[in-house]
């Protein structure tokens, strides 16, 4: 009997707690660890905001020690992780807790697994290369966006080769994750833009991935839904606490799909282009996606069809040429109400730049699961649309 693995799918989750007010249940699951010292990590704007020591203060009164982290740059760097790893194990902390968006998040997964193994960060690029499993560790999101607190994802960049690489492994999916949308309420409506697509970028890129399945399709095709019908509203209204929890809870089902079901070539070009000229990740995302959904939709065109009745569009009657210009219409329409109209070239992005930024994005393992297998010829073609 032949055994055909193609079709067999697996699905990864950390511990959620969804809701107002999750976050100040860390001190009981740090304790659940046997915690005695937490490596607290986050970010100067997130410390600034008070959220940190909000951490500090329900560690402490639980009779835990904290040592705070906030070295860590908006696109985390292989430098800043070796840093907060040897104060890790100078101060003997045995927990990491990370509040903040993507970049601290990310920058306590690579943490964790120097802290326990000792090479380099850059050692552990690729899929399943760790083997020493890290500390516990717990992570409270403060965007609602970049799912690093569901993913099995970690993306650090390398300055010296001008890359972001990917580390993706089971092991970087977090032990508990306290998804809560009252820490959301301190982002303004640029970065809750900017983290909404990227969202939405996530919940499409899944669903039209190859590897896409039954156990991810539900939560890619939910997200695609709530974020249609609440992210202008809540750029409207950024203090509204049930457009906030839904923006939330859309995020974190983009992120359950897209850590299993992988991502695609938007993904992969917009890594290219934050290792390359340091650029906001879920503002490259936004930048790309209208372009890259038009160079897939014939390789996916049932999948495309399904995103668009997702994005509220009837599709009913319609040939397939129109309903991509729909779907496209109300990509770009979405983006120029939330305010994300910007060109590649208007963030310095030049010609010159794309030979690079296309080598660099087909050695992205997002590629692999673009639902249209791409050339590095035709990578550029879509950078130069975009341009
Ligand atoms: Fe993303």
């Amino acid at each position: 009997m032949s055994h055909d693995i193609s079709s067999l799918r697996k699905f990864v989750s950390p511990e959620i707690v969804f809701g107002a007010g999750s976050r100040k249940s860390v001190a009981n699951f740090a304790s659940n660890f046997g915690a005695r010292h937490v490596f607290l990590v986050s970010d100067p704007g997130v410390a600034a905001a008070g959220w940190v020591q909000e951490i500090i203060d329900l560690l402490t009164e639980a009779g835990i020690r904290t040592t705070v982290f906030t070295g860590v740059s908006p696109n985390p760097k292989a430098e800043e992780v070796m840093a907060g790893a040897e104060l890790y194990k100078a101060s003997e902390c045995d927990v990491i807790v990370a509040i903040g968006g993507g970049s601290p998040m990310d920058c306590a997964k690579g943490i964790g697994i120097v802290a326990t193994d000792g090479r380099s960060i850059l050692e552990f690029e690729g899929v399943d290369t760790i083997t020493t499993p890290p500390p516990p560790l717990i992570l409270i999101p403060t965007t609602a966006g970049t799912s690093a607190d569901v993913s099995q994802f970690a993306i650090i960049s390398d300055p010296d080769r001008r890359f972001k690489f990917s580390i993706i492994s089971k092991a970087v999916v977090p032990d508990v994750s306290l998804i809560d949308p009252q820490v959301t309420e301190t982002m303004d409506a640029y970065l809750t833009a900017c983290t909404g697509v990227d969202a939405m970028v996530h919940a499409i890129e899944a669903f039209v991935s190859t590897g896409s399945g039954p156990l991810t399709d539900t939560h890619a095709l939910e997200a695609i839904r709530l974020i249609n019908r609440n992210l202008e509203p809540l750029i409207q209204n950024t203090a509204d606490p049930y457009l906030r929890e839904q923006i939330m809870l859309a995020s974190m089902q983009a992120g359950l799909a897209f850590s299993n079901a992988i991502l695609g070539a938007v993904h992969a070009m917009s890594h290219s282009l934050g290792g390359f000229l340091d650029l906001p990740h879920g503002l490259c995302n936004a930048l790309l996606l209208e372009h890259v959904v038009a160079y897939n939709f014939n390789s996916a065109e049932d999948r495309f069809r399904r995103v668009a009745e997702a994005m509220d569009i009837d599709t009913r009657g319609m040939s397939k040429p129109e309903i991509k210009k729909r779907l496209m219409n109300r990509i770009v329409e979405l983006k120029k109400k939330v305010g994300l109209e910007a060109r590649l070239a208007q963030l310095g992005v030049t010609v010159s730049d794309i030979p690079h930024l296309s080598g660099f994005a087909l050695q992205d393992p997002c590629i692999l699961t673009n639902p249209r297998k791409s050339s590095l010829r035709d990578v550029q073609v879509v950078y130069e649309e975009a341009l």
